[in-house]
């Protein structure tokens, strides 16, 4: 089932790096930002519940279904399924998969530019206030500008669009395989610092006792979203990923073995942010802001809180980083594969489209606060739709791909490396799901969070 690869492909080189990799793709500010935020306007541990829920049945699958047609077809979003069903539309989910990939780094590099500033302002001191008033003044300030969010959110582009040129091995391996276990160690000082504060354990009870009153339809949606989101599913990141992974590879292992980490990461994350919260007396439930607001405050009020700000905000913008290589990776190899076109060209395209698309996203603070779709304005928008929307229709499409129209005895092929792993039983659970849960259970919140039906 091969392309004919007259140009030789380039790969992940290790076992290490591609874990390393497929981890940098899922950890990001899905953890840091909007795992804390959501789970805290959500009633924490409960919801927490229902994301391991939707991860479970619906996120992994849905992650291994992406590698297995990555891996076996050696492509692109649009040309895996191109390759695989040549004379049917399914190739149209992965162009909604390319569209996705520009419609989330509108968002996301506008909020990775505020990281990034946000490690100046905390290296500079300007953030260090125990006065909320002060911090909603820095980040309004910043957000409500123009030049400076503008500046930041290119420099973030420019960043990642130097490592995506570098290649697959020699650009996101390689830098994801340094900053992978960078991040983790900061994560636990900066949960040591968390935990050992007095009054952690108020935040720590919010994390981890469930209240099931606050569960309502739209919040098992949210839920739902933040499973796609957080794993990088839905939208083909995992197909192109997939395709740069070896042969020898136990693909179902990697999936389980990325999706446990992924979220320790966030419970490691909610670790670091709820207990301080707590103990400083602030309200859980910001909303987006709780990053850039409550932390600078709750960091500027424990003992060297000013180190620990620095080291958060480097912690979050290398996890942004990661995960936005992934995101330019889906239309770099598009453009390349399907168009012929250079890794250089097409990624000075993507960042261009991404840019500019982007701007209307960090602008809608400013002087586009006035253009809503949907009553919510544009940076709302890209997130609500990618997530709560396109995400999960791609997942139900990818899932009945595999499930219906690849062929059992081909999934079977994949999944147990051509008969060298022996894991058919877990192949016939994973059938299971793809087949009916995936897509029914997708389909009944998509329509119920939409208010399309109720219960
Ligand atoms: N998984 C990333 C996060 O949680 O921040 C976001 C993301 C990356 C979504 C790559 C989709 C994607 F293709």
């Amino acid at each position: 089932m091969q392309q004919d690869n007259l140009k030789k492909r380039e790969g992940f080189s290790s076992s290490i790096g591609v874990i390393a990799a497929v981890l940098g793709s899922a950890v990001g500010l899905g953890n840091i930002w909007k795992f804390p935020y959501v789970t805290g306007a959500n009633g924490g541990a409960a919801f927490i519940l229902i994301y391991l829920v939707c991860l479970a049945l619906v996120g992994l699958p849905v992650m291994l279904s992406e590698h297995l047609i990555g891996r076996n077809t050696k492509s692109n979003a649009v040309g895996a399924f191109k390759v695989l069903q040549p004379k049917k539309p399914w190739f149209l989910v992965g162009g909604a998969g390319v569209l996705s990939a520009f419609l989330i780094m509108a968002f996301y590099t506008s909020v990775a530019g505020w990281v990034y500033a946000y490690i100046f302002k905390a290296a500079g001191g300007g953030l260090l206030s125990t006065n909320p008033k002060e911090t909603s003044l820095v980040f309004n300030t910043l957000v409500s500008g123009v030049g400076e969010p503008l500046f930041w959110q290119m420099f973030v582009l420019l960043v990642t669009g130097t490592i995506i040129m570098a290649g697959v091995a020699k650009g996101i391996e390689r830098v994801t395989k340094v900053l992978m276990p960078i991040l983790f160690i900061l994560l636990i000082v900066i949960d040591i610092r968390s935990l050992t504060l007095p009054g952690a354990s108020e935040g720590l009870s919010f994390l981890f006792k469930p209240d099931f009153s606050k569960i309502t339809v739209s919040v098992i949606l949210a839920a739902l979203g933040l499973a796609f989101f957080k794993l990088s599913v839905g939208m083909g990141a995992m197909i192109t990923y997939g395709s740069y992974v070896g042969e020898n590879e136990n693909l179902p292992k990697m999936a389980l073995k990325v999706a446990l980490s992924d979220t320790l990461v966030s419970l490691m994350a909610g670790i670091a942010i709820f207990p301080a919260v707590f103990a400083f007396g602030f309200e859980p439930n910001a909303g987006p802001p709780l990053l850039f607001i409550t932390i600078p405050t709750v960091f500027s009020s424990m003992p060297f809180g000013g180190v620990f700000m620095v080291l958060f905000f480097v912690l979050t913008a290398i996890a942004a980083t990661g995960a936005m290589l992934s995101l330019l990776e889906v239309p770099v190899a598009y453009f390349t594969e399907q168009h012929n076109w250079s890794r250089r060209k097409s990624t000075l395209v993507t960042i261009l489209g991404i840019g500019l698309l982007g701007s209307t996203a960090t602008l809608s603070n400013s002087i586009l606060a006035n253009v809503t779709i949907f009553s919510k304005n544009l940076f709302d928008f890209y997130d609500f739709i990618t997530s709560n929307i396109l995400l999960p229709l791609g997942g139900i499409f990818i899932a009945l791909f595999v499930g219906w129209q690849w062929g059992k005895s081909k999934v079977y092929q994949e999944i147990s490396n051509n008969g060298q792993i022996n894991n058919q039983g877990l192949a016939d659970v994973f059938l299971f799901l793809v087949r009916f849960v995936v897509p029914i259970g997708i389909t009944l919140v998509l329509l119920a969070g939409l208010k399309i039906i109720s219960f």
